[in-house]
Order: C-alpha cells, then structure tokens, then sequence
C-alpha cells in the first residue's frame, strides 16, 4: 500500500471562529506562532506521506497557497483542489477524486490537531488494510460531535451529531479510506444541514459489509473550530517548547519558564513567564506576557499586562489598566487608552466581533 496518499480539508466556512474568518482562513490561524494546518502536514509528512492534496475554498483559498506553498518545505507535494461550496466532507472526498484517483488515502481536517502525530494510525491502516479506519475519542459531550457504535472490535453505526448519542465516542478529524468511499460518498444524501455527511458515507461501508475499524486515540486531540479550543490547542502546544531566548532582551527584564523569545524581538523592562512565545519582531515594553500567550511577529504590547491569549501579526495592546486575557487579537488589530475627552470606550470592530471590558 506504497502509493498512500493524503488529503487535508482547508475550506469550510469557519462561521465559528468569526470575525477573524471573515478574512482569513481558520486553519492559519496561530498555535503557539505557527498556523493549525502546518502541523497537519508535518504529520502527514512523518508518516511517510509524499503526496498530499489540500482541499480550499474560494474565499480563503490563495491566502492557504501563499502561506503553504508547494510543500517543500515540509519535504511533500502539495496538490491544492478547490472546492466551490462547503457542502460536507465526503463532498470534499469527491472533489477530490481525480487527485485521489484509486489510491488508498488519510484524511485529515486542516483544523485538527493530534498530540500523538498519525505515524502509528498509518501503520496500522497499511498493516490491516481495512476499508476504513476511523479515529474515536471519549468525550463528555458527544451530542456536538459525529458519534460511532462499535461491537466486537468493529463499528457498526455513526451518527452526525444525534440528540441522544448511544456512546460517548466522538468521531476525531483523522480518517483513513481505501477507493470505495467514493462510491460510498456518492450514494448518500445530503443531511438536514444540507451537506454530504463523511459519517453517512462511512455508514454507507458498513452497510455494504466493508471493514471499518474504530481506533480509540491515546493523546489529546483538539478541534480549534471555536475560540476557546484555539486556546486550548494554544495551552497544549506552548507546554511542549523548549526554551530558546533569541531576541534582545534587556538586563530589566526576566523570562521565566519555557519561553521561546525569536531573533528580532525586544523584550524591554518586561516580565514574560512562560509558556509563552514572542515572535520575530515583536516589542514588548514594560509588560507582563503571562503564562500560555503567543505573540505574533511584529506586535507590540506596551505598558501592558497579556496572558493566556493569542496575539496576530502586527496587532497591539497598549496602556491598559486591566490584563488582557483569553483573548484573540486579529491582524494589525490595537488596544489602547486614549486621552480624549470625555473619557469613553471608543471602538472601531467588525461584525461579530466580541469585547468585555472590565
Ligand atoms: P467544520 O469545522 O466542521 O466546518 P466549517 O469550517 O464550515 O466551520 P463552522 O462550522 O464554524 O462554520 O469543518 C472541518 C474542517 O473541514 C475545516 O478545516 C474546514 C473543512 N471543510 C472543508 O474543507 N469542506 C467542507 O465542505 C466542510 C464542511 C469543511
């Protein structure tokens, strides 16, 4: 099964993580400095994987190919397939088709992330050859996720988000097929959401007396899909770093714990305690970076005091008298105090947007 191939999910319409998808991708979103889906494809690229194709959508499309790029860098082959409409998953496999041709493939969504990368998920789908190979996780909450039944080592039925779930095992964004889901992905429906549901064509396997196989994953596995996931993600992934003080950094300043300070950065008259990360470029000046922020290059944060947040390229907090925490600041966004009269909250925000102030 030499010629696996992989095949990434970057379009979507990302409604839950707007404003910032309004003009951008979520799946370039940040964790601890470095866009969700780069870790897609590094372990899509540990995993033996060459080939892979990413699925984008019209909107955020050429932004995904800039920042990517043909893969090389990753030591891959991107293919990038546009999908003109986020109508579902197994919509997305169809699309994918003539890239996919009849080759067996992983299936990964560009928001996911799994601590313990897919390198022994690959194995086992290339050892066992089933039909499908299905990731599961436990969950508190299956109701939000597509939901899988299992008996005797097998799975016998899924659910797209069922109001009463029979287990409590979650559908992760990891899925391995062999050339019959597109058969399957064009025998079913459209749901009640009006998409091509990729747990209605894996039921379509079942159905037809294919081999789909559960595996329970071990490690944390993440959907950043809503704001307070992405900082979840965030928090797991700064836990990992290793501290590396490249930037300048002053004798007034301290860095404490894993912190990850990039050549070009200046860190003046500052606290920052780790985990944290502060990108090439980025100025911080008498202020506290507190644990789990990821500063992005080019940022500033002045007379200030930021914790547990992400941070975009170019934006800036400044002047606050209250810490700026759990949150998530667009490119080029700024806070600051002002000095007019009367004094006010004044605000310039886009749609959807969401501020609370103390
Ligand atoms: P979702 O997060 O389920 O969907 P979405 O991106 O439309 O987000 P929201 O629910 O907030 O509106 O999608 C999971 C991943 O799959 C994500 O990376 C986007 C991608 N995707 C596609 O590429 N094509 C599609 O048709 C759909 C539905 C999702």
């Amino acid at each position: 099964m030499d010629d696996l191939k992989g095949l990434i999910l970057s379009g979507g319409r990302g409604t839950r993580l707007r404003p910032i998808t309004f003009t951008s991708a979520k799946q370039l979103v940040p964790v601890a400095n470095r866009p969700v889906l780069f870790y897609g494809i590094e372990a899509m690229a540990r995993a033996g994987i060459g080939e892979i194709g990413i699925i984008i959508a019209p909107e955020t499309g050429e932004e995904i190919r800039e920042v990517v790029g043909d893969g090389s860098r990753f030591g891959v082959k991107i293919t990038y397939i546009l999908q003109d409409e986020p109508s579902g998953l197994a919509h997305a496999v169809l699309t994918a088709e003539e890239f996919l041709g009849t080759s067996p493939f992983v299936m990964y969504l560009g928001d996911n992330l799994l601590q313990g990368g897919i390198t022994d998920l690959v194995e086992a789908f290339r050892e066992g050859s089933p039909d499908a190979l299905i990731l599961l996780t436990p969950v508190p909450d299956p109701e939000h996720y597509g939901v899988a039944e299992l008996q005797d080592g097998r799975v016998v039925s899924l659910q797209e988000k069922p109001a009463e779930p029979k287990t409590d095992l979650a559908l992760v964004g990891v899925y391995m097929f062999n050339a019959d889901i597109h058969e399957a992905a064009r025998a079913i429906e459209p749901s009640g959401r009006g998409e091509l549901e990729i747990t209605d064509a894996i039921q379509h396997l079942v159905d037809s007396g294919k081999r789909v196989e559960p595996h329970v994953v071990e490690g944390w596995w993440k959907d950043t899909g809503r704001l307070e996931d992405m900082l979840e993600a965030n928090r797991l992934v700064l836990d990992t770093v290793e501290r590396r003080l490249d930037g300048e950094i002053d004798e007034a300043s301290t860095c404490e714990g894993r912190v990850v300070i990039e050549e070009g950065a200046v860190v003046t008259n500052s606290t920052v305690r780790g985990p944290a990360v502060i990108g090439a470029g980025a100025r911080l000046t008498d202020a506290y970076v507190g644990p789990y922020s990821a500063i992005g290059e080019n940022c500033t944060v002045e007379r200030a005091e930021v914790e547990h947040s992400i941070l975009l390229e170019g934006s800036s907090v400044r002047d606050l008298d209250a810490r700026v925490e759990s949150s998530l600041l667009g490119k080029d966004a700024s806070i600051t105090r002002s000095d007019l009269q009367p004094r006010a909250y004044r605000f310039l925000i886009g749609d959807q947007s969401e501020i609370g102030v103390a």
